[in-house]
C-alpha cells in the first residue's frame, strides 16, 4: 500500500515533535532536579532513600515509628500502607508545607490483585490466559488506587514458581517464564499505560488514573529451597536467565517504573546487596532507568544472612545501587558516616536520590502534590459497577474445571442440590491473601448468589475448615473463619449426610483458609485437611454424584479426590464476585475456560514438578528399571500445565507448517484446525510449544511459545495460526549469550501441555 507523501511527512513530523518535546521535557526535568539537589543536604538526600510504613500491615520484624516527625524533617521519601484521601492528604501537606524543601512524598501500597474491588488471586488470573483481561484488571486497580491518592503499587509480582508448598505462588503467574513475561507486560501496561502513553507521560506526567508499578521480587524469590519462604536460592545462570529472569526483564522492557529486590540470596550474595544483579544486570544489561527499592527490612535482614553488621549491610546495599530502603532505616542511620568515611561515594547517594526525585517528577507531584487526591473521583471509582462486572468476568475466566465425569456439571436447576462445606456461606476467604484494601463484607458468598438462582437447594456446613488446634492457633487472628462451630464435628457430619441423602447431587465446597497461602504461609503437605477429606469420603458413601468446588491459593494434591469425585472445579480465591461466578459456572450460565498455569502434583514428593523440564540421560521408560522415576508415584503430575476442561469438547486437526525449514528473516506459520465437537459454545486456549532437539546445552522437553483463545459455537471449526521466527527460538547458552542454534525442532499444538499434536521443522542459520 502506497501512502501519499503528505501523510508520510505529517507522520514523520509528528514523531519528530514527540521526540523533541520528550527530550525537552527530559532536559527540563533534569534541570529541575539538579537545581533541587543543589539545595539538598546529604541527610535530606538520604531522606529520599527512606521508605516507611504507616498502617496496619506489618510483614517484617520492624514497625516504622515517629514517621510524622521524620517527614517534617525531610527524612522520608515515601510511605506505604496509608489509605484514604484524607490520610494521604494530611501526610502530603506535612511534607509540602512543613519541610525546608517542600518535596512531596510517594504513596505506595500492595495492590496485588485489585485494590478495593478484588479480582481473583494472581495465580487464578493467570489461568485465564487472557492478557487483555489481566491488563484491564490492573488498569481498574490503578484507577481505584490513584483515586485514593496512591501513586505507586508494589506489583506485578512475577516470580516464576514451581513449588506449590511456597505460599506466595498465589501472587504470581505460575511455572512458565513465557506466560509469566506476557502477564508481566500486561500488568505494567494496565498500571502505567502502554509504552506510547508512558512516553507522553514524560512530558505531561502520569495520567490521573494511572500509577507507577514496581516489579518484584527481583530476583528468583520463587525458587526458595523446599518451598519455604525466605529460604536459600541457588541456581545456575543458564537456568536463571532462561527460566527465572524473563518475567522481570519483560516488565523492565514494558517500562516498569521501579523494581523491588528480593529477600533471598543469589549466588551467595543477598539480592539487596547484589551489585551484579542491580548494577550489571538491571541497570547495564537491561538498561533499567527507574528506581530500585528493597523489600520490607531486607537491608537489616542481611545481618542474619551473615554478610555484615548494620553499617556494613547499609554500605553493601547502597553501593550495590539500591535507591530506597524499605522500613529498615539503615540508609538514614549510617548514610552520613558512610559517605564521610569514604565507604560510600557521594555520587552513589546522588544517583539514588535523583532516581527517586525523577519518579516524583514523572508523577507530576512537584507541579501539584495533591493531583491524585480527589474525594469525588474516589467515590466515583471505588467499587464502581464496571469494576464489579469486571471482577465477575475475571472470576469466571480464571476458574479451571479439572474433572467432569458423566456431565455431572452443569447442574440441573430442576433437581435438588445439597451445598455442603464450611466455604458455602463464607465471605472472608473469597478475597484470598494480599487482598489489599478489599472489604470481605462486600464479597458475594456462594450461598448469597444461590439464593437468587435456585429454590432447589439445601445446606449443611459439614465440617469446620480444620479441626487441627495447633494450626488454628498459628493462623489466628489471620482468619476468624477458623473458629470452630458450636456443634461437634460428628453432629456437623451427620447433618451433611442427612441433606446429601435428600438431594440429587451434592456440591462440596472445600479448600484452604486464605491465610494458608501468601507471604510466610507455606505448607509441607498440600492436600485437603483430614476433616474435610473425611467429609468427602462420607458424602461419597451416599452414592450421590458429587461435585467438589475448591477454594485455595496453590495447587493441591488431590489423589483420592480425582479418583473418587465426579467433578472438580478449581475456583482459587476469586475475589469480590466469587459467589456469582461460581454459581454461574455450576448452573451452566457460564462455561469454564481456565487452564492451569502450575502443575498439580500427585503428591508432595514429586515437587518441584513442571512441564518444561529437561529430558535427562535416562528419561522415563516403564520397562526399564534404571530410569529417572519414582517407584511409588508416576513422573507425570495429576493435572498438567495447560489442563482445563469445558462443558463442550474440542477436536484438534493436524499441524500444518508453511515450510519445514526456518531461516533468519523468515517466519514459519503453524496452523491447526480446532472444532467444537460438543453441544454448547465454548472457549479453548490453544497452546503452542516447541522443543529444541539438540543444543549446545540441554533444552527443555517443551517450551510454551504462544497461545490463542478461540470462541467456538457447537460444530464450528476455526483455523488457529501461530507465527514463529528464529527470535522466538533463542535461548541463553552457557556463556549467557542469547543465541539461535541451528538444528531440528519439534513443534506441538494442543489444549494442554500433555495433550498435543506434533510436527518437525529445521532451523537453519545459513
Ligand atoms: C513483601 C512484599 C511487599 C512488602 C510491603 C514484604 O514483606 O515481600 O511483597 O510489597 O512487604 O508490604
Amino acid at each position: 500500500m502506497k501512502l501519499p507523501i503528505v501523510t508520510v511527512l505529517v507522520a514523520i513530523s509528528a514523531i519528530l515533535t514527540t521526540l523533541i518535546s520528550a527530550q525537552a521535557s527530559e532536559q527540563e526535568a533534569d534541570k529541575f532536579i539538579t537545581d533541587l539537589m543543589n539545595k539538598m543536604t546529604l541527610e535530606e538526600k538520604l531522606g529520599q532513600m527512606n521508605l516507611l510504613s504507616i498502617g496496619s500491615d506489618v510483614t517484617g520484624p520492624i514497625v516504622s515509628e515517629g514517621v510524622d516527625e521524620k517527614i517534617r524533617k525531610g527524612l522520608v521519601g515515601g510511605v506505604f500502607n496509608t489509605l484514604t484521601p484524607q490520610a494521604i492528604r494530611k501526610l502530603q501537606e506535612m511534607a509540602v508545607n512543613e519541610t525546608r524543601l517542600k518535596i512531596p512524598l510517594l504513596f505506595g501500597y500492595d495492590v496485588i490483585h485489585g485494590h478495593r474491588t478484588i479480582f481473583p488471586i494472581n495465580l487464578g488470573m493467570s489461568c485465564s490466559w487472557d492478557l487483555d483481561l489481566i491488563e484491564r484488571t490492573a488498569s481498574a486497580a490503578a484507577a481505584e488506587a490513584s483515586a485514593e491518592g496512591l501513586n505507586w503499587v508494589f506489583s506485578p509480582m512475577v516470580d516464576t514458581a514451581r513449588d506449590p508448598r511456597w505460599g506466595r505462588v498465589m501472587e504470581g503467574s505460575g511455572e512458565d517464564p513465557y506466560l509469566g513475561s506476557e502477564i508481566a507486560k500486561a500488568m505494567v501496561r494496565g498500571y502505567q499505560g502502554d509504552k506510547s502513553s508512558q512516553e507522553k507521560q514524560r512530558k505531561d506526567h502520569v495520567a490521573l488514573d494511572k500509577v507507577l508499578a514496581c516489579v518484584k521480587h527481583c530476583a528468583l524469590y520463587g525458587a526458595a529451597e523446599a518451598g519455604r519462604d525466605y529460604n536459600t536460592v541457588d541456581m545456575s545462570q543458564v537456568r536463571m536467565f532462561n527460566e527465572y529472569m524473563p518475567p522481570y526483564k519483560a516488565a523492565v522492557d514494558a517500562g516498569v517504573a521501579s523494581v523491588m529486590t528480593s529477600f533471598n540470596e543469589i549466588n551467595g550474595v543477598p539480592a539487596t546487596a547484589n551489585k551484579w544483579l542491580v548494577d550489571d544486570v538491571l541497570r547495564k544489561k537491561w538498561e533499567f532507568k527507574g528506581f530500585i527499592c528493597t523489600d520490607y527490612t531486607a537491608v537489616n535482614e542481611m545481618i542474619n544472612h551473615g554478610v555484615g553488621d548494620e553499617a556494613k549491610v547499609a554500605e553493601l546495599a547502597i553501593n550495590a545501587g539500591i535507591d530506597q530502603d524499605m522500613v529498615g532505616e539503615l540508609f538514614l542511620k549510617y548514610g552520613v558516616d558512610l559517605v564521610k568515611s569514604g565507604r560510600v561515594p557521594q555520587a552513589q547517594i546522588d544517583a539514588a536520590c535523583r532516581r527517586v526525585l525523577e519518579a516524583k517528577y514523572r508523577l507530576g507531584l512537584f507541579e501539584n502534590p495533591y493531583r491524585f487526591i480527589d474525594d469525588e473521583r474516589w467515590k466515583e471509582q471505588t467499587m464502581s459497577a464496571d469494576k464489579l462486572t469486571l471482577s465477575k468476568e475475571a472470576a469466571i475466566k480464571s476458574m479451571v474445571l479439572l474433572k467432569n465425569d458423566n456431565h455431572t456439571l452443569p447442574l440441573n436447576p430442576k433437581k435438588k442440590v445439597a451445598f455442603v462445606g464450611p466455604f458455602v456461606k463464607d465471605q472472608r476467604n473469597l478475597l484470598g491473601s494480599w487482598c489489599a484494601a478489599g472489604e470481605w463484607q462486600k464479597a458475594t458468598s456462594v450461598w448469597q448468589a444461590l439464593e437468587t438462582k435456585s429454590q432447589n437447594i439445601l445446606y449443611a456446613k459439614g465440617c469446620n475448615i480444620t479441626d487441627d488446634d495447633a494450626l488454628i492457633k498459628r493462623l489466628n487472628p489471620d482468619n476468624a473463619m477458623l473458629s470452630k462451630d458450636e456443634k461437634s464435628p460428628q453432629a456437623l457430619l451427620d447433618e451433611a449426610i442427612q441433606v446429601a441423602n435428600q438431594a440429587d447431587t451434592v456440591v462440596a465446597i472445600l479448600g484452604e483458609p486464605f491465610g494458608m497461602s501468601g507471604e510466610a504461609s507455606c505448607r509441607s503437605e498440600i492436600g485437603l485437611f483430614e476433616n474435610q477429606l473425611n467429609l468427602l469420603k462420607a458424602l461419597k458413601k451416599t452414592g450421590k454424584p458429587i461435585v467438589l468446588v475448591l477454594m485455595n491459593g496453590r495447587p493441591l494434591t488431590l489423589k483420592w479426590e480425582s479418583a473418587n469425585i465426579d467433578s472438580i472445579l478449581e475456583t482459587w480465591f476469586s475475589g469480590t464476585k466469587s459467589g456469582d461466578a461460581i454459581v454461574d459456572i455450576l448452573f451452566g450460565d457460564a462455561n469454564p475456560s481456565g487452564k492451569l498455569t502450575m502443575s498439580f502434583p500427585v503428591n508432595t514428593g514429586q515437587i518441584p514438578i513442571y512441564y518444561n523440564a529437561k529430558n535427562t540421560g535416562r528419561p522415563y521408560n516403564e520397562k526399564d528399571k534404571y530410569r529417572s522415576k519414582y517407584l511409588d508415584a508416576p513422573n507425570a503430575p495429576l493435572y498438567a500445565f495447560g489442563h482445563g476442561l469445558s462443558y463442550t469438547t474440542f477436536e484438534y486437526g493436524y499441524i500444518k507448517l508453511s515450510s519445514n525449514i526456518l531461516k533468519p528473516g523468515e517466519t514459519l506459520t503453524v496452523s491447526i484446525t480446532v472444532r467444537n465437537s460438543g453441544s454448547v459454545p465454548g472457549v479453548e486456549t490453544v497452546q503452542l510449544y516447541t522443543r529444541d532437539l539438540v543444543g549446545s546445552i540441554t533444552r527443555p522437553v517443551k517450551e510454551l511459545k504462544g497461545f490463542q483463545k478461540v470462541a467456538l459455537n457447537p460444530d464450528e471449526t476455526k483455523t488457529v495460526t501461530f507465527k514463529l521466527t528464529p527470535a522466538d527460538l533463542k535461548f541463553y547458552n552457557s556463556d549467557i549469550k542469547l543465541v539461535n542454534e541451528a538444528g531440528e525442532y519439534q513443534v506441538f499444538v494442543g489444549g494442554s501441555s500433555d495433550k498435543v499434536k506434533d510436527a518437525k521443522f529445521t532451523l537453519r542459520m545459513d
